[in-house]
């Protein structure tokens, strides 16, 4: 794949760099004025896996995005923002296409505000799907009921080649540094048993202004209402954050358990993804909506 290069800045518009560790304080800096919730240690965990770049004007980081690649064929953006006194003079376009450079033959998603939505309709993503991001207090709820054969417990030390596996199946893209990195930092990682085999997991960790549920995968909703109910109940009077597929359905019973819905990004593919097998793994919460 092609390397990220720097541009070379057209005299007075900003210039674009590849991003670097230096970057991230500024960068944090950015996602803080926008009130998005990632603290410095967010922004570090997400770049330990990425390649981005940012633009500056006079020496100063004006806009960011990321990207990280899962394999040859596939691909997250995110973590793209443009300092509000810049932006329409083409920086976010201008970040894109630089992200974009070596990715063509991949299958990129990404997660849209309504501002970057018509940005990335134009590079060629489509809407495949909405989340509903739900946050607030957690309350304790009751166990929900699984069918014989089946049962939740925690993840076990060697059990990570099987977890990759499950979110390899369910996201449709092969993320095991990822998934490495994710496990070895939760809080808590709860794995759903059928007939003693791993089906399906789900993760707590820190993030943002408490702690987030993700990702959450199951072999279908009930599975993954029984993992979530579970790591909510973990949780319980903490802020916690889960962002669901809106495809599952799960929207009214996570507001009764204390999360509101508060934000709909969708979610929009250049590209294409395998539809899941019926059965098989399915992802319902996200890692976050920069990562996919
Ligand atoms: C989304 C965002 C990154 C876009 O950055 P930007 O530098 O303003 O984007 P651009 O100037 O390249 O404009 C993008 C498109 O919108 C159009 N546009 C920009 N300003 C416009 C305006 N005031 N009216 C109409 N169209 C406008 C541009 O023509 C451009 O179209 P093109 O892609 O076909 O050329 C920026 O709005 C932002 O940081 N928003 C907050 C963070 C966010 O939501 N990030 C997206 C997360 S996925």
């Amino acid at each position: 794949m092609t390397p990220l290069l720097a541009e070379t800045p057209a005299a007075g518009s900003a210039a674009l760099r590849p991003m670097t560790a230096a970057d991230l304080e500024p960068s944090h800096a950015l996602s803080a004025e926008l009130r998005w919730p990632h603290r410095p240690v967010d922004w570090a965990q997400t770049f330990a896996h990425a390649e981005g770049f940012v633009a500056e004007i006079d020496g100063r980081v004006v806009a960011t995005a990321q990207r990280w690649r899962w394999g040859d064929r596939h691909a997250s953006i995110g973590l793209v923002i443009v300092s509000p006194a810049c932006r329409g003079r083409r920086i976010g376009n201008r970040l894109m296409t630089a992200l974009l450079d070596g990715l063509e033959g991949c299958t990129v998603l990404l997660h849209a505000t309504p501002e970057g939505r018509g940005l990335y309709e134009r590079l060629g993503f489509a809407r495949i799907g909405e989340l509903s991001q739900h946050q607030g207090t957690a309350q304790s709820v009751a166990p929900v009921a699984l069918p014989a054969g089946c049962r939740l417990r925690p993840a076990g030390a060697n059990e990570l080649p099987a977890l990759q596996a499950l979110d390899a199946e369910a996201r449709g893209m092969p993320r095991q540094a990822l998934i490495a990195d994710l496990l070895g930092s939760a809080e808590s990682c709860v794995v759903f048993d059928r007939d003693n085999e791993p089906r399906g997991f789900a993760m707590l960790r820190r993030f943002g202004r408490g702690h987030v549920i993700g990702p959450v995968v199951a072999p279908d909703a009930e599975c993954a209402k029984a993992l979530i109910a579970h790591l909510v109940s973990t949780n319980a009077g903490n802020f916690t954050r889960i962002d669901i597929d809106k495809a599952s359905d799960l929207m009214g019973w996570l507001e009764s358990t204390g999360l509101p819905s508060v934000d709909e990004p969708t979610t929009m593919l250049r590209g294409e993804l395998p539809a899941p097998a019926p059965g098989g793994a399915r992802l319902f919460a996200i890692v976050t909506q920069a990562l996919g």
